[in-house]
């Protein structure tokens, strides 16, 4: 490969106000991976360059960074797919305190994994013989969530935490999914309870982020869709988010024989998110009055499209198709 320019945040907390991109200028060998640069960097052009590796195998978790924004295992790139137009960028990974040029403090990430209870709490109502066996059908169902390597990727990229810290954030979601699924675990709902609070698994807003950086099967967007499917089937409802699920579905496909009008009713949908709340009712009127007076409010009346009946057996055929997703 030709020369290439390596754009490496360095940031001493004693000597700099705030992190620098220092240029470095590598020919990587044949095959080098993003953490070889490094180390060659390290070895040859700066041994002050501190960041973190450990297995070079994509599989402790501890060496992921931000490459040309976005977060990624060092040891998993090849050089040659991170270079554009002759150079890369890497810098640590975001949402993180940095203490030292790529190194972050992880105490944030780990905090928040703690806090889904990571372990499993046998079911002691039940008698085994020998250990808790599991079937495979049942081990499926956590398969993903367990490839999770802890490299905080998706916690960097996340954007609910950027404005929201205490949100609990895609790695510790995906954690408790693989507990929440787990049938030998005796606290399904319990955790359920807690992931349904604010700052949980509602609060993420679908922008898949999570997903496209996570280096393994684990996936955290889909594992909280699933988390957020066993919370609606076993009616934990009660909070906005739910509600506002809800209230898509039942515009669109209609629910307990009422049918839907094959398009969202943009009346109906903040009303039925808002629940009995009359202060949250109320809080909705200054936007529908701004709305009214120019002239973009929804008619009140509301418009049922021409092949209704189509989307109303869609909607069937998804109800029949959870249901039996749910076995
Ligand atoms: S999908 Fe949700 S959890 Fe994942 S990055 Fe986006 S907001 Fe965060
Ligand atoms: S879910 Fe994926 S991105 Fe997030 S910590 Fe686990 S392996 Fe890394
Ligand atoms: S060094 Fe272990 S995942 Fe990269």
């Amino acid at each position: 490969m030709a020369e290439v320019r390596f754009l490496v945040s360095k940031y001493n907390s004693e000597t700099d106000a705030k992190p620098r991109l220092q240029e470095f200028r590598l020919d990587p060998p044949q095959g080098a991976t993003l953490l070889d640069c490094l180390n060659l960097i390290k070895w040859k052009l700066d041994g002050t360059l501190s960041f973190r590796m450990s297995c070079r195998s994509a599989i402790c978790g501890s060496c992921a960074v931000r490459v040309n924004g976005h977060a990624r295992l060092a040891c998993k790139t090849q050089a040659a797919d991170a270079v554009i137009d002759g150079r890369v960028t890497i810098e640590p990974l975001g949402n993180m305190t940095l203490i030292r040029d790529l190194v972050v403090d992880l105490e944030p990430f780990w905090a928040s994994v703690e806090k889904v209870r990571p372990w499993l709490v046998p079911d002691d109502s039940k008698k085994y013989e020998r250990e808790r066996l599991q079937s495979h059908h049942d081990q499926l169902k956590i398969d993903a969530a367990s490839t999770c390597i802890m490299c905080a990727s998706c916690f960097s990229d996340c954007n609910v935490m950027e404005v929201d810290p205490k949100f609990l954030g895609p790695a510790a979601l995906a954690k408790a999914q693989r507990f929440v699924f787990d049938t030998r675990d005796a606290e399904k709902w319990d955790r359920l309870e807690l992931l349904g609070q604010i700052h949980g698994m509602w609060d993420c807003t679908h922008c898949a982020e999570c997903s496209t950086r996570c280096p393994t099967d684990a996936k955290p967007l889909e594992r909280i869709t699933e988390l957020r499917r066993a919370a609606m089937a076993a009616g934990m409802t009660d909070n906005n988010a739910a509600r506002h699920v809800l209230g898509f579905r039942e515009s669109i496909g209609g629910f307990k024989g009422i049918g839907g009008s094959g398009m969202l009713n943009e009346n109906y949908l903040p009303v039925r998110s808002m629940g009995l709340s009359i202060g949250g009712i109320l809080s909705l009127i200054p936007v529908g009055l701004r709305m009214f007076a120019r002239k973009k409010n929804p008619p009140l009346i509301p418009h049922v499209i021409e092949k209704v009946g189509e989307v109303r057996k869609m909607f069937r055929r998804f109800d029949e198709y959870n249901k039996e997703g749910e076995k």
